[in-house]
């Protein structure tokens, strides 16, 4: 059938932890639907909604339960959570406890009992979820480290199903994953999994290293290739592939809006609300302590004031959508974060023309669009970053061959994005000196640059990422 909607239940079924879409509980009572944040959204939503899928997740506020509904061909069946929950399962235990421990540790990590028997027992719901809706012999792809025990849960409820597990963030190296006192849980949960992708075959090698050294598998021991060659090990009489599948964009579809006449439009009216700099630099980030966004400002900061840059010539935007709000290490990075703009706007700044504008907000997909239509330089710093979509983003956006990427290293992104100004983060002077080069690089070497980029980003879109996992995963779904 086309659709994959009946009472034998879906056919094809992603599960995550946020639904595409977050309810929103306005002040007047009232209530409703808006996109929401992250690059997992951003990624997989065009992808399945052009192919009418079931997504299971949950709906982004505590305390409410809400019926299954369809939303432009897919079907969401939202999980609820409680306050409690968010708290210890979502706020705890994934991204006070995995977020950092993934991301190199750069944030210690908490290491809380409690949170973990809450992340059991919202993983195995979301099992139950996905077993109740999916029909005889589906494809369920499990997506991110909120549920990596959802593969063998939902496979001992119901064996006849084909299981993928993408994870979205890095795969730690590892001596830090040693430190996970539930790590043996977390390696048997994932290989209930037919399929287990991660962003670079490192993290693949890392997860068959582990699954010998805590599981007692005999794993493969050929060197894992990009959506080639993926490891092999064998549990019981399953066979579990452990494969690295970067992540991408809707290349084309940003491509054809960045060229559109209202975009571009609005991009010439952003540059005339910033006072007509001679160059605009532009971060783009969910206000999270991994994406260095600290960096680039202190970069910034220090070659105003050695005289390499001009304060009158050149404006920053830094979009931050907000998040994770709650958790204790992302409330204090806001305020670092703040400080730094405000002395950079104190020392620099003058009336009517601040450096830096801010916004602590999400902006749509157009606006995003006409911001990296904007800037001449794109600075995009993580100190660790699974992928990063930020900079395929912007690449897509620049067909005019425009602009300069810096990119830190330590993004997913760096191994593909090769032609862009490469940066170890952790180097100051090196970023200043790629922010510097990348103001003033040559157009034509500028435009070399962009169209290398270029040519990665456009054939290597979010489909083929969706389309190489899911035959490596050998399903059939509705494609
Ligand atoms: P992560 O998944 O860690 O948030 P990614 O770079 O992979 O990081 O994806 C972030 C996604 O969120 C991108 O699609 C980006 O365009 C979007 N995004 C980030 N910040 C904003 C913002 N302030 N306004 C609108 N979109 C944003
Ligand atoms: O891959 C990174 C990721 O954590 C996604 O799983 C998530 O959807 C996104 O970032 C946004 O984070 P959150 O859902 O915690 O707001």
């Amino acid at each position: 059938t086309s659709s994959n909607i009946g009472e034998q239940g879906a056919e094809f079924i992603v599960v995550a932890n946020r639904l595409p879409v977050d309810l929103e509980r306005l002040p007047d009572g009232s209530q409703r639907w808006k996109h929401s944040p992250g690059g997992l959204v951003s990624a997989l939503e065009p992808f399945l909604r052009s192919r009418s899928g079931a997504w299971v997740g949950w709906p982004g506020v505590a305390d409410v339960a809400v019926d299954p509904f369809e939303e432009e061909g897919l079907l969401l069946h939202p999980v609820a959570l409680t306050n409690d929950e968010v708290r210890d399962y979502y706020e705890g235990f994934s991204n006070a406890t995995l977020w950092p421990l993934y991301h190199d540790v750069v944030a210690p990590p908490v290491f809380d009992r409690s949170w973990w028997d809450v992340y059991v027992r919202v993983n195995r719901r979301f099992a139950d979820a996905c077993a109740k809706v999916a029909a005889e012999g589906a494809t369920v792809w499990v997506q991110d480290y909120q549920l990596q025990l959802v593969p063998a849960m939902l496979r001992e409820q119901r064996p006849d199903l084909r299981i993928g597990f993408f994870l979205h963030i890095p795969f730690p190296p590892v001596e830090l994953f040693m430190q996970l006192p539930w790590r043996t849980e977390i390696v048997r949960g994932l290989l209930g999994a037919d399929l287990v992708g991660f962003h670079r075959p490192g993290g693949a090698q890392n997860f068959l290293w582990l699954a010998r050294r805590l599981v007692g598998l005999e794993p493969s021991r050929g060197a894992v290739g990009v959506r080639t060659r993926p490891g092999v090990v064998q549990v019981g009489d399953r066979t579990v592939r452990v494969g690295a599948f970067p992540i991408s964009i809707d290349s084309a579809g940003l491509d054809a809006l960045a060229r559109r006449k209202d975009v571009q439009q609005r991009a010439r009216q952003i540059r005339a609300d910033l006072g007509h700099p001679e160059k605009i630099l532009l971060g783009v980030d969910r206000l999270d302590y991994t994406k260095g966004i600290d960096v680039r400002l202190n970069a910034l900061h220090e070659l105003l004031a050695e005289n390499r840059v001009d304060p009158t010539k050149v404006a920053m935007v830094q979009l931050a959508t907000p998040s994770r709000e709650r958790v204790e290490h992302y409330k204090q990075m806001r305020g670092d974060i703040e400080q730094i703009v405000g002395r950079i706007n104190g020392e620099f700044g003058r009336v009517g023309n601040p450096v830096v504008h801010y916004l602590h907000q999400s902006v749509d997909r157009k606006e995003l669009a006409a911001f990296m239509s904007a800037a001449d330089v794109m600075v995009v710093t993580p100190v660790r970053d699974g992928m990063n979509l930020v900079c395929k983003e912007y690449v897509a956006c620049r067909y005019d061959l425009g602009g300069a990427l810096v990119l830190s290293e330590f993004a997913g992104a760096a191994s593909e994005l090769t032609s862009a100004f490469l940066v170890n983060p952790h180097d100051l002077d090196g970023v200043k000196n790629a922010l510097h080069a990348a103001l003033t690089v040559d157009p034509a070497e500028g435009r070399r640059r962009m169209r290398a980029l270029r040519r990665q980003v456009l054939t290597h879109d979010v489909d083929r990422w969706a389309r190489s996992f899911l035959e490596a995963l050998g399903s059939q779904p509705v494609l």
